[in-house]
């Protein structure tokens, strides 16, 4: 029997962490916002929005809430968006993707102040985290490795395959890996021979987005596994990107969906926020 890796333990830990230095911090007088845009109501975005207000009210901190129509303009976003890098009391500011398709989301990224990207999207972020400077890093691979730290996982020395190469997971994973002393592999749609790769790995990270397509012949006997994935079926039951009935016996350890990876993205999103009110 693996070792379940409970993100939604390790989720509330932080939370409860976070809110204690808030409330320590707004006894020596410090305080911030965070601002959450949201264009458009798509129903995934809307409970993802609203999950992170409730966090930041959890942990004490204030959430300013901008719900703008579908057919809001780029600009108007734009100017809203430099509107609020002036305000002194936001010090973060997060925009919900996807935006309409009108609105370039590249733009948008670019736009919001490097000090207040809690997501850790904008470009000057991700430079800072390939180069090993301080900077806000993307908050799924974030929560990955606490997840791995807090479960007494050692990374140092692992061969750690990341199987996905999107720039809000698989890249930011694989550079956090190796910051933490991993031998580290990004795998991809084009990767030639997959499954040898896959079982190479200590550390398997999988967040390609296709439901239970890691299989038992990916995995090495004594591995760790990482499912990033989620999925809903016509049933409205939730699995990830690997098969964990098949997989999990073979494992040391691995993430349940839900309950792993999933509940670790708000709870990194506020560590960020708080670390956006002390910078
Ligand atoms: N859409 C899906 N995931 C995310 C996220 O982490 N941040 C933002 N801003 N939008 C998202």
């Amino acid at each position: 029997m693996a070792k379940l890796i409970d993100g939604k333990r390790i989720s509330a830990q932080i939370k409860e962490e976070l809110k204690a230095k808030v409330a320590d911090l707004k006894e020596k007088g410090i305080t911030g916002a965070l601002a959450v845009i949201q264009v458009g109501d798509d129903p995934a975005s809307s409970v993802y929005v609203r999950n992170k207000k409730r966090a930041c009210e959890y942990i004490g901190i204030d959430s300013l809430s901008y719900e703008l129509p579908e057919k809001t303009t780029q600009e108007e976003l734009l100017e809203l968006i430099a509107r609020l890098n002036q305000d002194k009391k936001v010090k973060g500011i997060l925009v919900q993707l996807p935006v309409p398709a009108h609105i370039d989301e590249n733009t948008i990224i670019k736009a919001i102040s490097p000090q207040k990207d809690v997501d850790g999207f904008h470009p000057q972020s991700v430079g800072a985290l390939t180069i090993g400077q301080k900077g806000f890093v993307s908050c799924t691979p974030a929560g990955i490795i606490q997840l791995l730290k807090r479960s007494g996982i050692e990374i140092e020395g692992k061969n750690c395959v990341v199987v996905g190469r999107s720039n809000i997971v698989g890249k930011p994973m694989a550079l956090l890996m190796l910051r933490e002393n991993a031998t580290v592999t990004i795998t991809h749609s084009k990767t030639e021979n997959l499954k040898e790769v896959c079982r190479g790995a200590d550390i398997l990270i999988v967040a390609i987005g296709k439901k239970e397509f890691i299989d038992a012949s990916y995995v090495k006997e004594g591995a760790v596994v990482i499912d990033v994935g989620i999925h809903r079926d016509e049933n409205n039951k939730l699995s990830g990107d690997v098969k964990f009935d098949e997989v999990e016996p073979l494992c040391e350890a691995i993430t349940p969906v839900p309950g792993g990876v999933g509940p670790m993205t708000i709870a990194m999103l506020m560590n960020n926020c708080v670390q956006a009110m002390t910078d």
